[in-house]
């Protein structure tokens, strides 16, 4: 019998809240979500004008500086990261030692954590200037290293980033771009892509924002902690998602056997669930999904993509979903994820370099909660505390006294 009394007597009180339901672990003037009423803001500014009047490179400004750029101060950023976007030449040895079927998350995970070994002069997280160079450094980079970890995989040579165009289509030639053909980027599709970046910028303290800031606040460098931010986004149950969504929009096919996969999504004895469907917060339409749904179609329609089965697929369960008693009482409904899948696959991109992009634009909203919070004067070392549930004291028994 463990007396939990016993063990507990010399600590301070604590909760129990297993997924942090309801605790806050930080103050933040970043990220708005009601999840009740559907409501995303950065800044206070609502996440369908950014991403529909603004671009991905204002909304980094944003979330790092507090307030929209001026036309000035957007060409000054725009040119700041513009001029990191290189990567150093010895790095590109890093993506070669991985095997070429590696998971592009796991290449990111490793190359991004190098990028420390390479960039010493931004990792003194005392000084707010290399805080800020470091900043530059990974929003600049990050593009080059995913669409490398892509160029990898697929077996063609990289391709070096493209200082004359901006910071999607960029992004875009360095995944398409081949040496032998002429490659030109559309800009409805550079659009969408730059749009898709925006709507993944920032979602407060979700499990990747958590990760990079418990990871911070030891004092660890920002490109460590960033590649923390990257291992905890490939979980299926967070930026994993979409992957999986468009997998199983795969799997069922057809509109007839959707009626099959609800039923197991319902069903408790089963694993199963509804990929893309669901949100620890957003007990309401996600604000994301809506403006994705919006570019899933526009993309469709500019590559001529009038019959895609999986879109009918994901348009028919949403249908069906929304009106079923089980997702309406559990406030289940479609989240960015559930789109962005049949969007990213209609880009060119395969579904393992989905989390991929996603960490891509996520890395503006995880370096400034890290600086948020290396700014914080009240800002401690994270150390969640347990309850815990072993044995007591007992003395070491010799092996033959077992
Ligand atoms: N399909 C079927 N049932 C579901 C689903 C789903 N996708 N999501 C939640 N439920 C049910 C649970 O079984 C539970 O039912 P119960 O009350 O009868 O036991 C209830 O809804 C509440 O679910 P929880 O797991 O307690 O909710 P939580 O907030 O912990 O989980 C999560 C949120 C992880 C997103 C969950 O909804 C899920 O697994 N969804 C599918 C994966 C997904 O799309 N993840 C992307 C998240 S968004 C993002 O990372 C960008």
């Amino acid at each position: 019998v463990i007396d939990i009394g016993a063990l507990y007597k010399h600590s301070d009180r604590f909760t129990y809240d297993p997924g942090f339901t309801s605790t806050a672990a930080c103050e933040s003037a970043i990220t708005y979500i009601d999840g009740d009423a559907g409501v995303l803001l950065h800044r206070g500014y609502p996440i369908d004008q950014l991403a529909e009047k603004g671009d991905f490179l204002e909304t980094c400004y944003l979330l790092l500086y507090g307030e929209l750029p001026t036309a000035e101060q957007k060409a000054k950023f725009d040119r700041d990261v513009t001029y990191h976007t290189m990567l150093h030449d010895q790095m590109a040895k890093l993506f070669t030692g991985f095997r070429r079927d590696a998971h592009p998350m796991a290449v990111m995970v490793g190359v991004v954590g190098a990028l420390s070994a390479f960039y010493h002069d931004s990792t003194d997280i005392t000084d707010p200037n290399q805080r800020m160079i470091a900043s530059m450094r990974m929003i600049a980079k990050m593009p080059t290293i995913a669409a490398m970890a892509y160029k990898y995989t697929v077996g063609q040579p990289f391709v070096y980033p493209r200082n004359d165009l901006d910071y999607a289509a960029n992004f875009l030639n360095m995944c398409f771009a081949v040496p032998t053909e002429e490659y030109e980027v559309n800009p409805v599709l550079a659009r969408a892509m730059d749009r898709i970046f925006t709507l993944h910028a920032d979602h407060e303290q979700n499990a990747s924002t958590s990760t990079v800031r418990l990871a911070g606040s030891s004092g660890a460098n920002p490109f460590a902690c960033v590649a923390a931010g990257i291992a905890c986004l490939w979980g299926p149950a967070h930026g994993g998602a979409n992957e999986a969504a468009l997998n199983m929009l795969t799997q069922i096919g057809t509109p007839d056997r959707i009626p099959e996969f609800i039923a197991r999504a319902k069903d408790k004895e089963d694993p199963f669930r509804l990929m893309g469907f669901g949100h620890r917060v957003y007990k309401n339409y996600d604000p994301r999904a809506k403006i994705m749904q919006k570019t899933t179609h526009e993309v469709l329609a500019e590559l001529g993509i009038t019959d895609d089965p999986v879109l009918d697929v994901a348009m028919e369960l949403e249908k069906i979903a929304l009106e079923d008693e089980y997702f309406k009482e559990r406030g289940l409904y479609p989240n960015i994820d559930f789109y962005s899948g049949i969007t990213l696959k209609a880009l060119g991109f395969p579904p393992e370099m989905f989390t991929v992009l996603f960490a891509l634009a996520r890395t503006v909203g995880w370096i400034a909660q890290w600086k948020e919070m290396i700014e914080d004067p009240k800002q401690k070392i994270g150390r969640p505390r347990q309850l815990y549930l072993g044995q007591t004291h007992r003395d070491y028994k010799p092996m033959d006294k077992r």
